[in-house]
């Protein structure tokens, strides 16, 4: 194999905290440890089809390790393989312009390349490196979705936001006796909703993989009216689904590896809800971009910093193809073959989305201090 002397990297997919400490983690190694460039594409595979980058250095990745977003911005468009272009009539021509970055790549003499993102974006790093491009694959998103790593990095900070978030509305819910709805984010799996949920100390969590009856939600309030507690808090993950229906889809992005973007299914359920419990005020909360910002937790730094020094080990090993991943408390990896498209349910799936197990010990424990799913 050609000795590796410039890598890129780039950032892909919906932004979250510890994509920096990643970029900082990547570039030290190469640097002192192997003493090699690095150079950064912008906007992710956008920059990589544009040729659009910056260099990556001790300096300019100094004093971003806490930084959430990336500094090198990022996209959940341009998949190159499927490449979407607008004709003039609205509608879009979709081509495979993956050579003319490997062509990039060959002019700037960039060797191996270093791909942080969620399904869609290490589903193309998959694709390169079938094209014979050493490429290490790094787990990044907030909805923790992504199988055989037990956590993203991303999903960590989101929860603490999350967290946070139900503590300040439960002074709201208690003060007004009001049922409180607060929507979050996880795509088609209930991890964000679920943890969130329980350490928030949600009353009910509507997850996708538990479809819900709104009449149990509503039985689960007028219990807790019966105790004397008259107030609840119901969090409401983006992709739940009523039993017998289906998603709430925000808006389609024609040019999007994935193209649904999901949301609004808390404010059904609010308005829903208020029919059943005429005698409460029902109020609606979508906690939105705000899982995906701020300030990067201790956590995240750490597993986004180990993350992307391990990324250059493994390129410098000779071991293109592969994604680091958090298994127990080390950073081991895996074929990116196993690890991208698919959608299997299991709390440790390999291959296909990482779903929470409906009748898993997460679940379980939910359960067990009465909280309810409106299963
Ligand atoms: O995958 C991260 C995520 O934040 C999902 O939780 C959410 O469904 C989606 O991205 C939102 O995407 P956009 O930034 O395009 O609205």
């Amino acid at each position: 194999m050609k000795p590796i002397k410039k890598i890129g990297v780039l950032t892909g997919g919906g932004d979250c905290s510890g994509l920096n400490a990643v970029i900082n983690g990547i570039t030290k190694t190469a640097v002192y440890k192997y003493n090699i460039e690095v150079i950064g594409y912008l906007r992710g595979y956008n920059g990589l089809y544009h040729n659009d980058f910056i260099r990556l250095d001790r300096d300019r990745v100094s004093g971003i390790m806490h930084q959430g977003g990336t500094i090198l911005k990022s996209s959940n468009k341009d998949n190159l393989f499927n490449y979407a272009t607008k004709k003039e009539d609205g509608s879009y021509e979709y081509n495979d312009v993956s050579d003319v970055a490997m062509e990039n790549m060959r002019k700037e003499g960039v060797d191996a390349l270093i791909v942080i993102g969620g399904d869609g974006t290490l589903t193309s790093a998959r694709d390169f490196h079938r094209k014979g491009l050493p490429v290490i694959g790094v787990p990044k998103t907030i909805d923790n979705d992504l199988p055989a790593t037990d956590v993203t990095f991303g999903y960590n900070t989101s929860l603490e936001t999350i967290t946070e978030s139900l503590d300040k509305i439960h002074t709201t819910a208690y003060s007004h006796d009001r049922v409180m709805v607060v929507e979050v984010m996880g795509r088609h799996t209930g991890w964000l909703a679920i943890e969130g949920g329980i350490s928030g100390s949600a009353d009910a969590i509507l997850i996708p993989e538990i479809p819900y009856d709104l009449n149990k939600i509503a039985e689960k309030v007028r219990e807790r009216d019966a105790e004397g507690r008259h107030f609840s808090v119901v969090v409401v993950s983006e992709g739940a689904k009523e039993k017998g229906g289906g998603v709430h889809v925000r808006e389609t992005v024609e040019d999007s590896a994935d193209s649904m973007r999901l949301g609004g299914v808390g404010k059904v359920v609010t308005d829903k809800l208020q029919e059943l419990i005429p005698e409460h005020e029902v109020r609606y909360t979508n906690l939105a971009y705000l899982q995906r910002g701020g300030t990067t937790s201790q956590f995240d730094r750490v597993l986004g910093l180990r993350f992307g020094t391990s990324a250059v080990d493994l390129l410098m090993q000779g071991g293109g193809g592969k994604m680091v991943r958090y298994r127990g408390r080390d950073i081991t990896h895996v074929d990116l073959e196993e690890v991208v498209g698919g959608g299997h349910v299991g709390e440790t799936s390999e291959g296909g989305a990482k779903n929470v197990d409906p009748n898993g010990q997460m679940v379980r424990s939910a359960k067990a201090i009465g909280i309810s799913f409106g299963d």
